[in-house]
């Protein structure tokens, strides 16, 4: 941040704003009459703040980072911005060859203090001013050097007034207005600050004054990026509620409603999609590609498109489909799942497809996202501004994006009738009233929740699509517990895992009365046989018909078999959220997580 005021709290209110994005230690450096002070604490921008305050920092130039840790434990010594005397950098991703150049610097004798990848940047930085005192001459060839995956800021002593900037794989963004100019990770963290911005490429290197920005391209080339208006993802407050993920668990009718009626045409009974700009969804194949929860709305999303549109689909991990070499599907297109937009995995993955010649559609909750900026074309969720690190609108809105996409591919392959349509539209309309009854469906849930806080291990099965589902719970679970967790097709758990039933475990059994219920019915009796104690969220008719087998019955109302996965994922969103609050887990930022991956 450039300004002609102290910009060191406003550096804290931006980091506050990203600390979604990692909330293992923050820092802050500014120029102070030529020499670089930061101040920096472990732990969460609380931590730093409490620090400033005691210890303030003046300075009209500054940069500040909430760290996600990846080389180097969560200390201070870790924490950026990591500075030498000269220079102070902040850097997003991973430095490939941070070995080989801390061996190369060192031996010139750099002196390291961190144990991380990116201090070598602010050393390199240093090595190359030796050389060249023209600070973005020196910047640029620091920048040449570096393999991996980066977005640099870095302030230079000498330089007040003056920050560098660099892109590789991360995503960076410059806002100036009047003879201030500020760059941030994330649009977010620029909200009030500026009305518009400015997205770097990959490749790109610029030059930050007062209310100026000059940009380079990967080839040296003078070029200009264009000044979008900067989209306000709204307020980021809990609006009363005890947590973020309480408070969009139950945002879910909305949300849900939101992402349905962009895709409904005006007559209320057809589904439209937006321009797909040359995207075939009538084609016979298809990939869907996402990580964790986005993953698994996927997942979801596979059944729907072969079950109703009848097209061909593979769903993989964003990570393990980049490298996987798996050939495209000729003639298909490929769906790129993701809240955030900015998901490096997927990223990466999308790029691998789009090289590969595939056609791809991007489901993205954030507007100009990377991914939703990279994508031939983008189906946007509404869900809004997702906080808590634990997915939970941003889910259920992009099954509404499958849903709809779903209905409109297979009415382009005539795989459905007019009357068909209207009733999966009307299924789809109707939806977000039967998410909200789920919602409330149990008065036990504070009672099966604290059972479930006292065990080690939670199983979760179901069928169908509820087989995802259950993935999805068990992730939801786990990772805001901490307790382990894990998922099985319920036809799968006599193949091994059954080896686990004892009368210490827990089972959650995801199952509609549907035509699959009798079979489930029968997995569960081979639970209880054994003295697993079952917790099942059915209907009133699976409810029932189970009544002499499960511990615990959470009977969710009768809804259309089609949008019943969407509704059903909010009891297992509860149950995690009020097993995780009986244990004192900090919900909203878990152990160890960052809501947006921007490393690979
Ligand atoms: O932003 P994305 O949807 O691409 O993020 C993908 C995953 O990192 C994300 O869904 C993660 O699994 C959540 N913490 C799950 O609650």
């Amino acid at each position: 941040m450039i300004s002609a005021e102290p910009v060191s709290a406003r550096l804290i209110e931006g980091l506050k704003r990203l600390e979604y994005r990692g909330y293992d230690s923050a820092g802050i450096a500014t120029l102070e009459a030529g020499r670089i002070q930061r101040r920096r604490a472990p732990g969460k921008i609380a931590a730093l703040e409490k620090l400033h305050k005691r210890k303030p920092l003046a300075g009209q130039t500054g940069i500040g980072h909430t760290r996600w840790a990846t080389h180097g434990g969560p200390t201070k010594a870790n924490a950026h911005p990591h500075a030498t005397k000269n220079v102070a950098i902040v850097h997003n991703g991973i430095i490939e060859n941070h070995r080989a150049l801390r061996e190369e610097l060192a031996a010139c004798g750099a002196h390291f203090e961190s144990e991380t990848d990116s201090e070598v940047i602010a050393h390199l930085i240093t090595a190359e001013l030796e050389a060249d005192p023209v600070p973005a001459r020196a910047f640029a060839a620091a920048i040449a050097r570096l393999e991996g995956a980066f977005a640099i800021v870095a302030m230079i002593a000498e330089a007040p007034g003056l920050l560098l900037v660099a892109r590789q794989g991360s995503p960076l963004a410059i806002a100036l207005k009047g003879d201030e100019a500020f760059v941030g990770s994330d649009a977010i963290a620029l909200e009030g600050l500026a009305d518009q911005i400015i997205y770097l490429e990959d490749g790109d290197v610029g030059l930050v004054e007062p209310g100026h920005a000059q940009i380079l391209d990967r080839d040296g080339a003078l070029v200009s990026r264009s000044e979008q208006p900067l989209f306000c993802q709204g307020s980021v407050s809990k609006a009363g509620h005890a947590h973020y993920m309480l408070k969009e668990i139950l945002e879910q009718p909305a949300t849900t409603e939101r992402t349905i009626a962009q895709y409904i045409d005006d007559k209320g009974n057809k589904i439209q999609m937006p321009d797909l700009d040359g995207v075939d969804i009538g084609a016979d194949r298809a990939i869907i590609i996402g990580c964790g929860t986005a993953h698994y709305a996927g997942r979801i999303g596979e059944y729907w498109l072969e079950g109703i549109a009848g097209i061909a689909v593979e769903t993989d991990i964003a990570s393990e489909f980049h490298y996987r070499k798996a050939p495209n599907p000729t003639g298909g297109f490929g769906i790129f799942v993701s809240q955030s937009g900015e998901t490096a995995d997927t990223l990466a993955a999308l790029k691998h497809a789009q090289g590969q010649g595939l056609k791809s559609l991007a489901i993205v909750n954030v507007p100009e996202s990377t991914i939703w900026r990279t994508a031939d074309a983008r189906l946007p969720t509404q869900a809004g501004p997702e906080i808590g690190v634990a997915s939970t609108k941003a889910f259920t809105a992009q099954l509404c994006a499958l849903a709809c996409l779903t209905v409109a591919a297979a009415r382009k392959r005539k795989r459905l009738s007019s009357q068909e349509e209207t009733r999966l539209v009307t299924a789809l309309k109707e939806m977000p009233a039967r998410l909200s009854e789920a919602i409330s469906a149990s008065s036990d849930l504070d009672a099966i929740a604290e059972d479930l806080a006292t065990t080690r291990s939670v199983l979760f099965l179901g069928r169908g699509p509820y087989y995802p589902l259950a993935l999805e719970a068990a992730l939801k679970f786990k990772e805001i517990t901490y307790i382990h967790a894990e998922a099985y097709a319920a036809g799968e758990l006599k193949h091994g895992p059954i080896a686990l039933i004892d009368k210490d475990m827990r089972i959650v059994v995801i199952a509609p009365h549907d035509q699959l219920f009798e079979k489930t019915l029968s997995n569960m009796q081979e639970v209880a046989a054994r003295g697993g104690r079952i917790i099942l969220i059915s209907d009133a008719a699976g409810c029932a018909a189970a009544k002499d087998v499960a511990h615990h019955s959470i009977a969710l109302p009768a809804c259309d078999p089609f949008t019943a996965p969407i509704v059903y994922a909010a009891p297992a969103q509860m149950l995690a959220y009020l097993t995780a609050c009986s244990l004192g887990v900090d919900v909203d930022q878990p152990r160890n997580l960052a809501k947006s991956v921007t490393v690979e």
